[in-house]
């Protein structure tokens, strides 16, 4: 029977597949529902950098007593750092609960105050840090470089208050996507994500108002990071973890192919329920028997650019075959 062991981010996982950051992964039950399951890690629901700063105090400061009495004793009843405090619970109560790795999640625009808290995830026994690192570049005044130095001086920052390993989720939307990763690597980052995927807007043409797409992708929407992690996972030295439109073990186990050391899912699973890792892990086990593979390593990245015959050619002629049917 093929073993599912392997290790990213320096961190050993009984099975590759992850529980991405969501609502599904916000309290110990879900987490121990999705651990009994056999998800080999759980990236917790991101705090918000606005709530680590969030400071009860400074919210009642100027309050008066008797004009905003309700707003005061509920205020009153949080300590200072209330969110952050309740985060640092979740994380420590989830380790005591499971004896899977437990990823504590930052969503966050900024390299500013909030990295001062970095450590406190450490502390509290948080395995790794997922960063989702949110910002749209619709700045016309700014440069693609002023924007990637915003994302190197926030990685560079985070590296330096905390020694546990570091992920970061991102977008695509970078003018020189390799470039940029590669530049992540060097600065020390454990693991890229590949990719987050964001809250995507629509338009009711009846109602005329904006509205959103469905908020849960669909399977076809893989080839995006199926791509640049087969591109660049033999090329840059930082591990890759998958994200968006893996839905079933044949996404899984592509993605392994291309070169991810692990594999994130969520729409799967607010879907099936948690049980899609047992189904999972059970058919990238049977996928391994049938193929002759007792460990994840016999095959991951395997179809990695790098580890093609002739990589300089492998875009162009994917390209060339779809569009003019050259085979
Ligand atoms: C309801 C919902 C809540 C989510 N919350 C978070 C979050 O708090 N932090 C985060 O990094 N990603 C969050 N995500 C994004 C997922 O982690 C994941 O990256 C995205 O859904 C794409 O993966 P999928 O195709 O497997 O669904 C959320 C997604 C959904 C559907």
């Amino acid at each position: 029977m093929a073993n599912l062991k392997t290790t990213y981010m320096g961190i050993e996982l009984k099975t590759p597949i992850i529980a991405a950051s969501s609502g599904l992964t916000a309290s110990v039950t879900k987490v121990k529902e999705l651990a009994q399951a056999g998800a080999g890690a759980v990236v917790l629901k991101s705090l918000f950098e606005e709530q680590i700063l969030f400071d009860s105090n400074k919210m009642t400061e100027g309050f008066n007593a008797e004009v905003h009495a309700d707003a005061l004793d509920f205020f009153n009843g949080m300590s200072s750092n209330y969110f952050l405090d309740e985060y640092l619970g979740l994380v420590e109560e989830c380790k005591k609960a499971v004896d899977i790795p437990i990823i504590a999640s930052v969503n966050c625009v900024s390299s500013g105050a909030w990295l001062k808290y970095a450590k406190r995830f450490e502390n509290v026994g948080a395995d790794a840090l997922e960063l989702n690192v949110f910002d749209i570049p619709v700045n016309k005044k700014l440069s693609s470089e002023d924007y990637e130095k915003y994302y190197y001086d926030l990685a560079k920052a985070v590296k330096a208050e905390t020694s546990i390993p570091v992920a970061l989720k991102l977008s695509p939307h970078f003018t020189s996507l390799a470039r940029v990763l590669e530049n992540f690597a060097d600065i020390g980052i454990e693991a890229l994500v590949l990719f987050n995927r964001f809250y995507r807007p629509d338009i009711d043409i009846n109602k005329m108002v904006m509205t959103h797409a469905p908020i849960f992708s669909a399977s076809e929407e893989i080839a995006l990071s199926l791509q640049w992690i087969a591109l660049l996972s033999g090329e840059i030295n930082v591990d890759f973890a998958a994200s968006t439109g893996v839905h079933n073990a044949e996404g899984v186990i592509k993605q392994l192919l291309a070169g991810a050391k692990a594999v994130e899912i969520c729409s799967a699973v607010y879907k099936n329920g948690a049980g899609i890792f047992t189904d999972i892990n059970k058919a990238v086990s049977a996928w391994m028997d049938k193929n002759g593979f007792d460990f994840i390593d016999e095959f991951n990245g395997r179809l990695c650019q790098e580890a093609s015959v002739n990589p300089g050619a492998y875009e162009r002629t994917q390209y060339m075959k779809a569009a003019v049917g050259i085979s």
